[in-house]
């Protein structure tokens, strides 16, 4: 695929779970137990996750992050006939620590070189973002982890993606995007960033608002984009 070239960017922000951080390595990691439902278990943790946010917002009942990734794997646990506390507890705490992707690193240190502000915008709450940023090596890499703790609510509000212009005083104009999440980048592109889609798993676009500059399916690819 041939992509346009994106002028005069300042700021590249990212998403974190699913962008930088494997959300499937908690369970990858601690999930032995749950045997062959362990991948089934983690899909629906990670959409019920996400839905929670979602459903928050709308009910203006704001909880965060951790609140809301605890509540979803209790969902995901008890929808696939598990029943173990300990279990819960140690899948949240490796939460803290996912893995990163594997191009996350010489991806940021390539854009510093260039230059260029790194950011993380994040539904993360401060205390997961932090552990999650030191445990991968990224914190030195990035300019600032901005969490939606400071607006009270979740992706894909509008008062999230403005975060990144309040910190840096640049405009949208100024600001290139990258979501593995297609309803984030959609998000992120009706605000008005520049969006490349961070297409990891080959996935459909959503059919939503919202125009993407470009997609890609590796951080390898950005570079050449700026
Ligand atoms: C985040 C979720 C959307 O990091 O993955 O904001």
């Amino acid at each position: 695929m041939s992509h346009p070239k994106l002028n005069n960017i300042k700021v590249c922000a990212f998403d974190a779970y699913g962008t930088l951080f494997n959300v499937h390595s908690a369970v990858a990691r601690g999930g032995q137990g749950l045997g062959d439902k362990a991948q089934a278990v983690s899909d629906t943790w990670r959409l019920k996750q996400l839905q929670y946010t979602w459903l928050r917002s709308l009910m203006k009942n704001h909880a965060d992050f951790w609140t809301v990734t605890s509540d979803g794997l209790s969902f995901a646990l008890e929808a696939h006939g598990v029943d173990d506390p300990e279990l819960h507890a140690s899948l949240m705490n490796l939460y803290m620590t996912l893995d990163p992707y594997e191009d996350v690193i010489p991806c940021l240190t390539g854009l510093k070189s260039q230059g260029l502000h790194t950011a993380i915008l994040s539904n993360g709450n401060r205390a997961m973002l932090n552990a999650a940023t030191d445990s991968a090596g990224l914190t030195e890499l990035l300019d600032a982890s901005l969490s939606i703790d400071d607006v009270g609510i979740y992706k894909p509000d509008p008062k999230v993606y403005q975060m990144v212009g309040d910190r840096f005083g640049v405009s949208a104009s100024e600001v290139c995007f990258m979501s593995t999440n297609a309803w984030d980048a959609s998000g992120a592109a009706d605000f008005g960033f520049n969006v490349v889609w961070l297409n990891r798993f080959g996935q459909i676009p959503e059919k939503l608002p919202g125009e993407l500059v470009t997609q890609i399916t590796s951080l390898d690819e950005l570079a050449a984009l700026l």
